[in-house]
């Protein structure tokens, strides 16, 4: 079968159509014809072998991490899941005509959504919701902040904060240019700020009390802000490190605010806490969580699309459609 392969030189990586051979169904898995994958973070970091370790032997492997397609087949123990349903996965590979994946770690796509915003849909819901539920424990009404609110995860927080019921919405972001569709999709305000200084801005949008959980996609220089914005028993619950994985606290400051500061990653959970979290992506009314795509491209554009995936003007997803043109 057609993937899109990584192969990784002395010099970095190169991605290109090759073949591969199809995937082996195990127990409990389905196979997927892929229509859709989208592009992540993570991606710009796969090919440096990031992530996962790359073949010790050198050899290529296929690119991709999460999509969208139709079931073809179903393996033994399944249920659930049948021949012909619309699923989307979290699976590493998804860049080829087919993947395999565990049947628990799939949602089936909303009748309403096409593949491709299943495609650009299931790894925001998941990281979603690990943040705000789990780890940050976000109450009806509670003061949220997003920060790097224009990212694919950062526009999909907003909108799940909104859905689960959060007080006082605030997103910052480097720029304006997706304050339209962030307000759109539930932040009461938007604060642009390319590194810190933004606590003072917060505290004076919440009368002073902070923010009582804080999705944190950008790390580093950012983290002194979220610790200064945050409210008395307030969660700060770090996403990514877009800005750094290094960061100072103001200790005094953390302890007299009785605050809590979490960690999230889909590396280090066993499956029983991912098929626990799929299920909860499962529960959520998606028709009211459509995610946003700023561009789908042809997997022959795949490395173009994953070395920069912001250019421009356009605002979410860019999402690469897999198979013949
Ligand atoms: N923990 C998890 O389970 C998990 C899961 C998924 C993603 N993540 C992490 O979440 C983050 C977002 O992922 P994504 O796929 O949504 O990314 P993305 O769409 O590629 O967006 C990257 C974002 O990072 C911002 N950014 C980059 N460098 C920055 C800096 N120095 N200061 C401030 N902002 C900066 C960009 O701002 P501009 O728009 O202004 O360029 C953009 O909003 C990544 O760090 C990723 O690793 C974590």
């Amino acid at each position: 079968m057609k993937a899109v392969l990584i192969h990784r030189r002395t010099d970095g990586a190169t991605l290109a159509l090759g073949d591969v051979p199809e995937p082996e169904l195990g127990h409990g898995q389905v196979r997927i014809s892929v229509r859709a994958v989208s592009v992540n973070y993570a991606d710009r970091v796969v090919p440096q072998g990031g992530y996962g370790t790359p073949p010790a032997d050198g050899a290529a492997w296929v690119a991709g991490l999460d999509g969208a397609g139709e079931v073809t087949e179903v393996g033994d123990g399944v249920s659930g899941v049948q021949v012909g349903d619309r699923v989307m996965a979290m699976v590493p590979g998804s860049l080829a005509e087919q993947v395999v994946a565990d049947a628990r770690f799939t949602v089936p796509v909303p009748p309403a959504w096409s593949d491709e915003e299943g495609a650009a849909g299931i790894v925001g819901l998941l990281t979603g919701c690990s943040a705000f539920t789990a780890a940050g424990g976000l109450r009806a009404g509670e003061g949220v902040v997003v920060t790097g609110a224009t990212s694919g995860m950062g526009l999909q927080a907003v909108q799940l904060a909104r859905h689960l019921g959060a007080g006082r919405i605030i997103a910052v972001a480097r720029s304006d240019r997706a304050d339209d569709v962030l307000h759109r999709l539930g932040a009461d305000l938007v604060l642009h700020s390319s590194g810190p200084g933004f606590a003072e801005r917060v505290l004076d949008a919440t009368g002073g009390t902070g923010a009582d959980v804080a999705v944190d996609h950008v790390g580093g220089c950012y983290f002194p802000d979220l610790v200064a914005a945050a409210a008395v028993n307030g969660r700060i619950v770090n996403v990514g490190r877009a800005a750094g994985a290094e960061a100072t606290a103001d200790l005094e400051a953390f302890s007299l605010k009785q605050l809590t500061l979490r960690g999230v990653t889909f590396r280090t959970r066993t499956p029983a806490e991912l098929a626990a979290l799929y299920q909860q992506v499962r529960n959520l009314d998606l028709t009211q969580l459509r995610p946003v795509i700023a561009r789908v491209v042809p997997w022959t554009q795949t490395e173009e699309a994953q070395a920069s995936p912001s250019t421009g003007t356009a605002v979410g997803k860019v999402v690469i459609r897999v198979g013949a043109e």
